[in-house]
């Protein structure tokens, strides 16, 4: 409910220390109110309400600009029933839009119009709005604006951090999965062949048999050969041995041979990166490939890292059928975002380029702390 007062009642707009003092409320007032809302379209909203139960206007409409156009935002505020037969607006979507390309403030005969940042405008009419002073106006807008930043702030986290818990529980569900199938393995692939061993062991040590002995040389082999499987899958010791070009070479050989994908590697890199940066682009580049055989069906996919002094840039390509990424729902490709979100953690910048029919490339760009001699 909105609560009138006019400030002629304290003896505006003649006492000039009465007006100043009457903005100063309304302003702390303004202040209070659209402090506690979250919700652009609510503080507009607040915004008009405070004006006008302060009296300075006697109604009024909010303007959110969506695309091109301007769209209105509330109409609460307008006196009549029906806001589409006010005779006051007639001509105003003009005025508003004229108002938004210039961005200031525009006093016309009927309304005067209040841009906030660029996409918010107040368009105010009726009560001592004609004695309203410029610098009240420009406080208005200040304040409405700096409210209007706070709240799209809070939703860019609150969006970001509902990704980030999505993108967590993904990786817990992965982390899960992971470790479920390295039981399996453990249980059934390994357990069970030193379960053969031991008894081939047992045997052979009452009595000797060459064959057998050979047959379980065999199978210690194999198991080893399983052992490092699993190892190698939990973390490729290559990374760490030999560096981020090793690593990258052996998985391409690997996805060649298990599904004859042609894979290009060129790494050039002066130096080893940190643990973290050889991590983040190895894993970037397993998830990539690992999309180019899931979803490309490509011939040929090519791995490139390169370096400048202060940067390391990684592109990942396919010439696959290629997608259209604006089809994608925002945050629900947990692949792409945790490639994105690895980077940006790391103060890197990623980037994916596809089409229908043009293949895929994933452009990863990662500052370095220390300066390379190129
Ligand atoms: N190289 C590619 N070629 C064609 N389509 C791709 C490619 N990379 C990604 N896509 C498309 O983008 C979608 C999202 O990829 P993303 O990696 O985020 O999820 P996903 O691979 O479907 O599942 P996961 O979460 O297991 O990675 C894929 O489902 C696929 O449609
Ligand atoms: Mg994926």
């Amino acid at each position: 409910m909105i609560e009138h007062f006019s400030p002629h009642q304290t003896g505006l707009p003649g006492d000039e220390a009465e007006r100043r003092t009457h903005e100063l409320e309304t302003l702390h007032k303004l202040a209070q109110r659209i402090a506690e809302s979250l919700d652009s379209r609510e503080v507009l909203t607040r915004a008009l309400e405070v004006l006008i139960s302060m009296g300075w206007f006697d109604c009024g409409e909010a303007f959110i600009k969506t695309g091109k156009k301007a769209s209105v935002a509330s109409l609460e505020l307008c006196v009549e029933e029906d806001p589409e037969t006010c005779s006051l607006r007639s001509g105003l979507i003009d005025d508003v839009e004229a108002a938004f390309k210039a961005g200031e403030l525009r006093r016309g005969d009927r309304w005067q119009l209040v841009p906030i940042e660029k996409s918010s405008l107040l368009a105010l009419v009726g009560g001592s709005g004609a004695s309203v002073s410029q610098a009240f106006l420009e406080a208005v807008r200040d304040l409405v604006s700096a409210s209007l930043k706070r709240t799209e702030l809070h939703q860019r986290l609150t969006s970001k951090e509902r990704q980030r818990s999505r993108l967590l529980q993904a990786l817990l569900h992965a982390q899960e999965e992971e470790r479920g199938r390295i039981s399996r393995d453990l249980h059934d692939q390994i357990g069970q062949a030193l379960t053969a061993i031991l008894l081939g062991l047992d045997k052979a040590s009452l009595e000797p048999e060459p064959q057998q002995l050979k047959q379980l040389k065999e199978l210690t082999s194999i198991t080893l050969g399983d052992v490092r499987r699993i190892a190698m899958d939990l973390r490729p010791s290559l990374l760490d041995e030999l560096g981020l070009e090793a690593a990258i070479k052996r998985y391409a050989r690997e996805i060649h041979e298990r599904y004859a994908l042609e894979i290009s590697v060129f790494v050039r890199l002066p130096t080893r990166l940190s643990h973290e940066e050889e991590t983040v682009l190895y894993r970037v580049v397993q998830e990539a490939i690992t999309n180019v055989v899931r979803h490309a069906e490509a011939q040929r996919a090519s791995v490139v890292v390169t370096s400048s002094n202060k940067h390391v840039k990684l592109v990942v390509e396919d010439d696959g059928g290629g997608f259209d990424p604006g089809a994608l729902t925002p945050g629900e490709q947990l692949g792409i975002t945790g490639m994105r979100e690895r980077i940006e953690l790391l103060g890197g910048s990623f980037r994916l380029e596809s089409a229908p029919a043009r293949g895929c490339a994933v452009f990863a760009r990662l500052p370095v702390r220390y300066s390379y001699a190129v």
